[in-house]
């Protein structure tokens, strides 16, 4: 069993201002994007992650130049559809399910087969959602029973397609989205609301795409084949990784934190609208708006008074990574919280939902649950003085944080598996604990 963690205290008061990781779902797509654009491309503040170095050395294999030096990355792109593909290349996409639904889209014209693998919890994950659009388009795929390993072999005669997006995924969306930039004609997407990062990242390349949002739903249409130049980002921070330091800061006493210049897009905020409604009082300072991103200085104090949320399910997209912390802020809120309509939840790097169920019972509280959805049995008063152990199977990042943040702000002793699981997405998370006060061993 791999490396793991004790905590035995909770983290005393602190008052403190932090910078979290740079957001990975940013990261991932400016290196797609960067290595298909002509000529040079610089990011600042890439994140320094296994999911974004998975990317970089697929990159590489596909015959992309990439250099890092400690202030920036610099990628030299080819241009659309000039990859340098040899026989036989493999790529390994880890545990990263945003990088590996995408690449597929990138390899739409691949003149080469590409074998994609991953580790043990991506495959375990679904692909029928994005290798169905992708062979509309003409590509060929074939999959182990729409899993991991799968081999895909792009076409010279793409066709663009109209694609309806009901799963509410940004990956999938953004799978089609890049298979759409070597396509020729018009591809057409109907969208459920998810995170819509591709999507700007197109319109500050003045690409040309053209977007109607609906309230349900958003039409994309994106004219493909033309050719982009090399582009600067300065990344800014993750709010799936804030999403931790603010339930610590709710959780904990008389403590308050300033999180600096973080990602706010609407399409990510779900989680500080939860806890607003559930009386968090969390603040936006500083707004301001970069290349289509909005962005903003998060501000959280400790909350006595949490109470539970009916949450509506139209926030569930707007949350998507950020529902195991929330489940943990509603055990210590006052009332009985619902979640609905989270089967999705099982989808990510291991089942949360049911994983979630597990943790928080072992904790004693009362949980509801099925596998789409959960009803938390909050109690002001939970303080956890009994042995913990997570063993964390599927070595998800998420769930070795979530516990973490139980361990720091409800007491108890904690062993905690998997701490290299953070490197997939936020590998100084244990350093910047450890800097507001809080004691891992
Ligand atoms: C992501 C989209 C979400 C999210 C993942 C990152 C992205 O997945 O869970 O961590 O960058 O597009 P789905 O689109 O599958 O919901």
């Amino acid at each position: 069993m791999s490396s793991s963690v004790l905590i035995k205290n909770k983290i005393k008061s602190f008052n403190k201002k932090i910078f979290v990781s740079a957001d990975k779902s940013l990261s991932i797509r400016w290196a797609l994007l960067a290595a298909q654009a002509t000529g040079k491309s610089r990011a600042y503040n890439l994140l320094e992650s296994e999911d974004v170095n998975v990317a970089l050395k697929a990159l590489k294999k596909l015959g992309i130049k990439i250099n890092k030096t400690k202030k920036f990355c610099e990628i030299n792109g080819r241009g659309l559809n000039s990859f340098l593909i040899k026989k036989n290349t493999t790529i390994n996409a880890g545990n990263s399910g945003t990088f590996s639904r995408i690449i597929l889209g990138v390899l739409a014209k691949s003149d080469k087969t590409v074998k994609l693998i991953g580790d043990k919890s991506l495959s375990r994950r679904d692909f029928s959602r994005v290798i169905d659009p992708l062979r509309l388009f003409g590509i060929n795929i074939k999959s182990n029973k729409n899993k991991l390993p799968i081999e895909i072999l792009g076409s010279k005669f793409l066709r663009p397609i109209n694609y309806f997006e009901n799963k509410r995924s940004a990956q999938c969306k953004s799978c089609v989205m890049f298979a759409a930039l070597n396509t020729p004609g018009i591809t057409k997407i109907k969208a459920k609301k998810s995170r819509d990062h591709t999507e700007n990242f197109f319109k500050t390349l003045k690409l040309p795409i053209k977007i109607k949002k609906e309230k349900k739903f958003d039409f994309i249409e994106i004219i493909g084949q033309k050719n982009y130049k090399g582009f600067n980002y300065n990344i800014p921070s993750d709010i799936s990784s804030s999403a931790f330091f603010i339930a610590l800061t709710l959780l904990s006493e008389d403590s308050k934190i300033l999180i600096k210049n973080v990602n706010i897009n609407k399409s990510r905020t779900g989680i500080i609208d939860i806890l607003n409604k559930m009386n968090a009082k969390i603040k936006f300072k500083n707004k301001k708006i970069y290349k289509g991103e909005k962005i903003a200085d998060i501000f959280v104090r400790s909350c006595r008074n949490l109470k539970s949320i009916n949450c509506p399910s139209e926030l569930n997209s707007r949350a998507i990574d950020e529902f195991l912390i929330i489940f943990l802020v509603a055990s210590k809120a006052k009332g009985v919280s619902y979640f609905r309509n989270l089967s999705e939840l099982n989808q990510k790097e291991s089942p949360r939902l049911k994983v979630a169920t597990k943790i928080l019972r072992m904790m004693g509280v009362k949980i509801i649950s099925t596998n789409k959805d959960i009803k938390i049995y909050g109690n002001p008063n939970l303080n956890l003085n009994k042995s913990y152990v997570i063993k964390n199977f599927m070595k998800d990042h998420r769930v070795f944080m979530m516990s973490c943040i139980a361990a720091l702000s409800l007491g108890g002793k904690w062993k905690i598996y998997d701490k290299d699981s953070i490197k997939t997405s936020f590998p100084k998370f244990l350093s910047l604990i450890k800097s507001l006060g809080g004691k891992i061993n």
